[in-house]
């Protein structure tokens, strides 16, 4: 384990995986060297495919969230809200408590910039970062270059097109065309340049497995259950359906941080998984 990075393997989630889940916590507690400090590391590394978005205001309210979930069980998503509310110290909040974390920046920048911040986040050392794929190639190899020559293993995703845009949204935005078509081409593009994976929708999984291949990792948000408010989100999937189209990890919020007993519902859906 490099010392600037201080994670642990990823593992591969796969829906065979799923009844292995509660055998996957590391067996080590090592020591890590982040940038400010060395600290006894806790976090689990487990096989679950879901990512619980803790999309809340502030720290209090994450960490409720946060406590309220079993880190053996799901990761956990920091966004834009939560960490410009807090900064680095709910990554080490939720590290401490054992949650390896998805910090979802989206950064859309210059290379240099876009680069250098993706490094920041590695150097706390958060499992996945991801940028906007429509930043551009150079940005987006230029982030993953000084990823790996830093030795960090966090992994780098990009988004395609978000979730809540349509069709009509994107020509809004000067985009012609369909709307897979735009995804295909920014995950054929964030492939080239050396990423892992994308953030899509479920929707699109099964063609963009087929057009990046397996190895290329699909991230799927937009996730709902049957019966549930859809919100914002137009281009939703339930979790067993997202998994057999292909997603890798499916990201979930308010299905999960808004039900009566998020780690209830959480184990709910693994379990409904099984079945995918
Ligand atoms: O509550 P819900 O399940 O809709 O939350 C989805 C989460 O995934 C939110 O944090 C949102 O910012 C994020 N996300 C998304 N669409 C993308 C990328 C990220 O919904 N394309």
């Amino acid at each position: 384990m490099s010392a600037a990075n201080p994670q642990h393997k990823t593992s591969q989630p796969l829906a065979a995986n799923l009844t292995n889940v509660h055998a996957s916590m590391a067996t080590s507690q090592d020591t890590v060297q982040t940038k400010s400090e060395t600290r006894v590391d806790t976090r689990v590394e487990t096989k679950s495919p879901i990512i619980v978005a803790l999309d809340k205001a502030d720290l209090m309210a994450a960490l409720t969230l946060a406590d309220q979930l079993d880190p053996n069980y799901c990761r956990v998503k920091v966004g834009k809200e939560l960490y410009t509310a807090c900064g680095p110290q709910i990554i080490d909040n939720l590290q401490q408590r054992g949650f390896e974390i998805f910090l979802d920046l989206k950064f859309h920048d210059i290379p240099n910039t876009t680069a250098q911040a993706v490094l920041a986040a590695a150097d706390m050392g958060v499992w996945m970062v991801n940028v906007h794929a429509s930043a551009g190639f150079d940005a987006m190899s230029e982030a993953k270059k000084r990823l790996v020559n830093a030795g960090h293993v966090t992994q780098l995703i990009a988004v395609t097109v978000l979730t809540s845009m349509t069709e009509q949204g994107l020509e809004q935005i000067g985009v012609a065309g369909s709307l897979l078509d735009q995804v295909q081409r920014l995950a054929l593009l964030t492939k080239e340049a050396g990423l892992d994976g994308v953030v899509c929708s479920a929707q699109e999984a099964s063609v963009l497995k087929q057009l990046c291949g397996q190895g290329f990792k699909l991230i799927t948000p937009g996730i709902r259950l049957t019966g549930d408010d859809s919100n914002d989100q137009k281009r939703i999937c339930t979790p067993q359906a997202a998994l057999n189209n292909g997603s890798d990890y499916l990201v979930i919020g308010r299905s999960i941080s808004q039900a009566a007993d998020p780690n209830q519902k959480l184990l709910a859906i693994i379990d409904s998984l099984k079945q995918a």
